[in-house]
C-alpha cells in the first residue's frame, strides 16, 4: 500500500499547532464563562432529518455538502455540519426550556461539509459557537455580538468588519419574498441557472451567488430592511443602538443573508481585512426565532454564533506556546540502575509534581546526559554512579553545571526550594515562591 494520506479536506494538528489551538479554546471559554454560557457537547452525527429540517432544504449545505450515510441498522445519520439545530435538538430533548432564560450554551466541536477545499476551507473544520435560547430581546443579540467581539479582542485579533443585516420575521419576510421572486423573475434572463431555481425554492438564497452577473442584477434588487414591519424595525434598531453604545461599528450589508435557512431579525458577521482570501469571515451567526418550534419543541426563540478555528488562527496575533522541555531529566549510569531511573522519574511525576522524563530507548550514559540538554529540561538527576551514596542522587543544573547530592527522602524540599528560587531568578517554566538556590548558582540566568 502506498503510504497513506489524511483524506482531502481535512488536516492534521502536529503538537505545536494543537498546543495552540488549545490556548485559543481556552481564551473563548473563559470568556464564554464570565458572559454565563456553559459547555455543552453533542454527538458527532445526529439523524439526517434534523438538519434537513432545521438548516433547509434549499440551502447548498442540505443539498450537496452533507456527509450523509446509512448505518448498519438503516438508520439516516449526517456528520454535523453545523452546531445550532444540534444545541436545540438537545435543549428539546432534555427540556431546558424549564431552565431560567436565556439559556446560554457554548460549544467546540469538528463541522463536517462536503466543499471544495481552498484557503480557509476544509471538509472537517472546527468551530466554537454558542447559542442563548428563550429571549428575543434585542439585549441578547447585542450582548451575544459583543462577547465575540471580545473573544476576537483577547485573541489579539485586529482589522475586523462587523457586518449586520435583519432577515425580518414571519410578518415582514413572506410579502418581500413576493417582491424579490417578481423582480427576480423580470431578470430572470440575466441570472445564472442555479439562481433561476432559487427564484421559485428560495429566492433569499439568490444573495449567496457569486456570479458577477447574478451580483450585479442584485444590487438593485428591493432589500429586505426596507420593507420590515414595526416590530422588526424597532428590534434590528436596538441591536444597532446597543452595538454602538457597547463601542461597535455595525456595517450594514443588505446581501447578508447567510447561508442557513434559519435565521429571523439580525444577522451579523465578522469579516477579517487581514486575510487576504475570499473566506475572510470569521465568525457569523444570528437570530433563529422559529427554529426550536420547527424541530418539535416550544415555540423559543435564539441567538448564536459559530467561528471557524482554521481562519480565527490565522488571524489571531497571540504568540505559539514555547516548546518547554521537562524540568528534569534522569540519567542512568548503570545498565542496572535503568529501574531505579524510571521509578525516579515516576516518583517525580506522580508524587512531587515535577515534570521529568528518562532514556526510553536504551542510550548510553553519554548520550543520555546529552538528550537530557537537547530535551530542555533545567536539571538532570543522576543515578546509578559508584560514588553516589545509598539512597542519595546527583542533581546537575544543566545550565551552571553545579552538581549536589541530595538524598531521595529529600528530594521533595529541595525541588520546593529550587522551584521558590526559580520565581525570583527566572529560571523558566516552574512556579514557586520564596527563595535560596540549593545549587548556589546565580539564580537561574536570564531566561
Ligand atoms: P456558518 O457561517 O456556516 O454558520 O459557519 C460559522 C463559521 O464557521 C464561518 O464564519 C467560518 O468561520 C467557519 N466555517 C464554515 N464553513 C467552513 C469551512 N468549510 N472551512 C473552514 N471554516 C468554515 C453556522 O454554522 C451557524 N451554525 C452559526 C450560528 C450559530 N448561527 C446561529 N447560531
Amino acid at each position: 500500500m502506498s503510504a497513506a494520506k489524511a483524506p482531502k479536506g481535512t488536516y492534521d494538528l502536529l503538537p505545536a499547532a494543537a498546543e495552540r489551538r488549545a490556548d485559543i479554546v481556552a481564551i473563548a471559554a473563559d470568556v464564554f464563562t464570565s458572559y454565563g454560557f456553559r459547555q455543552i457537547v453533542t454527538p458527532e452525527f445526529e439523524e439526517t432529518a434534523l438538519f434537513a429540517r432545521g438548516v433547509g432544504d434549499a440551502t447548498d449545505i442540505v443539498r450537496k455538502e452533507m456527509y450523509s450515510f446509512p448505518d448498519r441498522g438503516g438508520r439516516e445519520l449526517t456528520l454535523r455540519p453545523e452546531g445550532t439545530a444540534p444545541v436545540c435538538r438537545a435543549y428539546v430533548e432534555h427540556g431546558m426550556f424549564k431552565l431560567v432564560k436565556p439559556v446560554k450554551l457554548w460549544y467546540y466541536a469538528p463541522m463536517f461539509r462536503y466543499e471544495r477545499p481552498q484557503a480557509g476551507r476544509y471538509r472537517e473544520h472546527y468551530q466554537f459557537g454558542a447559542e442563548a435560547l428563550g429571549s428575543d430581546d434585542p439585549l441578547v443579540d447585542a450582548e451575544v455580538i459583543a462577547m465575540l467581539g471580545q473573544i476576537y479582542d483577547e485573541l489579539e485579533i485586529g482589522d475586523l468588519t462587523l457586518a449586520v443585516n435583519s432577515m425580518g420575521d414571519q410578518q415582514c419576510r413572506p410579502a418581500y419574498m413576493e417582491l424579490l421572486r417578481g423582480f427576480l423573475t423580470a431578470h430572470a434572463a440575466e441570472l445564472c441557472g442555479e439562481c433561476g431555481e432559487r427564484t421559485v425554492t428560495n429566492p433569499l438564497r439568490v444573495f449567496d451567488c457569486k456570479v458577477e452577473s447574478c451580483r450585479a442584477v442584485l444590487s438593485e434588487a428591493p432589500r429586505l430592511v426596507d420593507h420590515l414591519c414595526d416590530p422588526c424595525r424597532r428590534h434590528f434598531d436596538t441591536v444597532l443602538e446597543l452595538l454602538r453604545r457597547v463601542g461597535l461599528d455595525p456595517v450594514l450589508d443588505f446581501r447578508l443573508v447567510r447561508g442557513l435557512d434559519y435565521y429571523t431579525r439580525t444577522t451579523f458577521e465578522y469579516q477579517s481585512n487581514a486575510l487576504g482570501f475570499a473566506q475572510s469571515t470569521i465568525g457569523g451567526g444570528g437570530r433563529y426565532d422559529g427554529l426550536v418550534e420547527l424541530i418539535g419543541g416550544p415555540p423559543t426563540p435564539g441567538f448564536g454564533f459559530g467561528s471557524g478555528l482554521e481562519r480565527v488562527t490565522l488571524v489571531a496575533g497571540l504568540d505559539e506556546a514555547e516548546d518547554e522541555g521537562p524540568l528534569a531529566y534522569v540519567v542512568s549510569f548503570a545498565p542496572d540502575s535503568r529501574a531505579d531511573a524510571f521509578a525516579l522519574a515516576q516518583h517525580l511525576r506522580r508524587d512531587l509534581l515535577v515534570d521529568a522524563e528518562c532514556d526510553l530507548v536504551g542510550r548510553s550514559a553519554k548520550a543520555q546526559l546529552k538528550q537530557a540538554g537537547r530535551s530542555g529540561a533545567e536539571l538532570a538527576l543522576l543515578v546509578g554512579l559508584d560514588d553516589l551514596v545509598d539512597g542519595e542522587v546527583r542533581v546537575r543544573d544543566l545550565d551552571s553545571g553545579d552538581e549536589e547530592d541530595v538524598a531521595l527522602a529529600e528530594l521533595g524540599d529541595w525541588f520546593d526550594d529550587w522551584l521558590d528560587d526559580d520565581e525570583l531568578g527566572g529560571h523558566g517554566h516552574h512556579h514557586g515562591n520564596g527563595n535560596g538556590n540549593p545549587l548556589g548558582g546565580n539564580g537561574g540566568g536570564d531566561r
